[in-house]
């Protein structure tokens, strides 16, 4: 056997070959496919993006007519699964409550989850597409006690989303067009990040065979922390506090640049990118965008510009390298869409599902597939003897 090294937190540790995301942190490159991150956010839209993804191809118009017929067909929940929700508190992180349910699926379709057909694979991808935009919007309306709305299939994939969210049953919302359009952006955005946290444990929890609800759930979970998906929650509530606090943002870099406070600037750094992240600036020109064209003075967006300008004129964030990332802008855009920051995370993660399940089909199909088991170097205690209960 060869000996163990240990590479904490997997800096120089690959854990896969992989078709799927190409990533040049030095330069700051992302490619899903071969396609650049800036071509697909200006060209695609979220599905299109998806089926990219998922099956390694853009999409010809019938076969994108197809996808989204099938997504369609599958966007309801089971009415039992709605019985969850009320056995949830009130008010429930909404990511746990999507961790929950989308576990919960796999207890409705038990018939399928030997993955035997690999159409069963197919449609349990279709029905996680489908479901999980339901599924966080059930868990919002949940939260602020109000009815669930049901899917609306003439509508596209984020309107109807944004229906779902903001709908009541006594007045349709009217779903501004911009808004629907700067969530598909915010969704392609996140589709995919090669071997992150949660796509690591998407693929981790797949290795022993374990079926695809399953997975998606324990990568929701993965993503859940303020190290990962939950900075852009993490960020906004920073953005809040500093501005409560006077606005003074040297306080705050300050601070971050003190180990011993405990505090880091949320949305900065990145454990790949030692440049700009790309994803980051598209975000930030289209948060740019999206204020102007509505009209919206939100001074949350002027502390993250600032905060953002002396950080990077600092040697601290110069020397390591630590530029604004995914994270940053994107909660200035969930807020101008009136999405409450409790969601922010939830929306990440709806970006990534086809990401991450794109990652899970290639791990179960390749040739060298065994299960994901890492070693350790052990370093407690030798050999001791042991002295019975009475006489310790
Ligand atoms: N604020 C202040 N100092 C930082 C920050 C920050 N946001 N990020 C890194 N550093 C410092 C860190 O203290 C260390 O300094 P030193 O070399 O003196 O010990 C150095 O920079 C390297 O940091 P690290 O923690 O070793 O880097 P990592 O690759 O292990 O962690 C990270 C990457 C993203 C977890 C980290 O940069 C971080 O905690 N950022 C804040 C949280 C955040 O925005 N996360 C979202 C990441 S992007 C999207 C996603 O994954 O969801």
């Amino acid at each position: 056997t060869k000996a163990v090294t240990v590479d904490e937190g997997f800096v120089n540790t690959g854990s896969t070959t992989s078709d799927i995301t190409f990533l040049d942190g030095e330069k700051g490159v992302l490619r899903y496919r071969g396609y650049a991150i800036e071509d697909l956010a200006a060209h695609c839209d979220f599905v299109e993006v998806a089926y990219l993804l998922i099956y390694g191809e853009l999409p010809k118009l019938e076969d994108l007519e197809s996808f989204r017929h099938n997504l369609r067909q599958h966007t309801m929940l089971h009415e039992d699964i709605t019985k969850f929700y009320d056995g949830f508190q009130h008010d429930a992180h909404p990511m746990a409550i999507l961790s929950s349910v989308v576990m919960a699926l796999s207890t409705f379709y038990n018939d399928s989850l030997g993955f035997d057909d690999p159409k069963d694979i197919d449609r349990c991808v279709m029905r996680l597409m489908a479901k999980v935009p339901t599924i966080a919007s059930y868990a919002h309306k949940k939260s602020i006690g109000q009815p669930m709305v049901y899917p609306k299939n003439s509508l596209g994939y984020c309107e109807n989303f944004l229906h779902m969210m903001f709908s009541v049953p006594a007045e349709e919302y009217e779903i501004d067009p911009v808004h629907a359009e700067a969530l598909n952006l915010l969704l392609i955005v996140h589709a995919d990040h090669e071997q992150n946290c949660s796509t690591s444990t998407v693929r981790m929890v797949g290795s022993s065979d374990a079926n695809l609800f399953a997975s998606i759930s324990a990568g929701i979970c993965a993503l859940w922390g303020p190290l990962h998906g939950g900075a852009n929650e993490a960020c906004v509530s920073m953005l809040e506090r500093i501005r409560e606090d006077g606005g003074n943002v040297a306080k705050y870099v300050e601070m971050a640049k003190k180990k011993d406070s405990g505090f880091r600037l949320m949305g900065f750094g990145h454990r790949v990118y030692k440049n700009y992240d790309p994803r980051a600036k598209i975000i930030k020109a289209a948060c740019d965008r999206l204020l102007q064209s509505q009209q919206i003075h939100d001074p949350i967006f002027h502390i993250a510009q600032e905060l953002e300008q002396v950080a990077l004129t600092d040697d601290y964030f110069i020397e390591r390298k630590l530029y604004p990332n995914v994270d940053f802008y994107s909660g200035v855009i969930y807020r101008a869409l009136g999405i409450p920051v409790e969601m922010f995370t939830v929306l990440f993660a709806m970006g990534r599902l086809p990401g991450w399940i794109a990652h899970w089909i290639e791990m179960r199909n390749s040739p060298g597939k065994r299960i994901n088991r890492p070693r350790q170097v052990y370093t407690g205690p030798t050999k001791r003897p042991l002295t019975p209960i009475e006489q310790r």
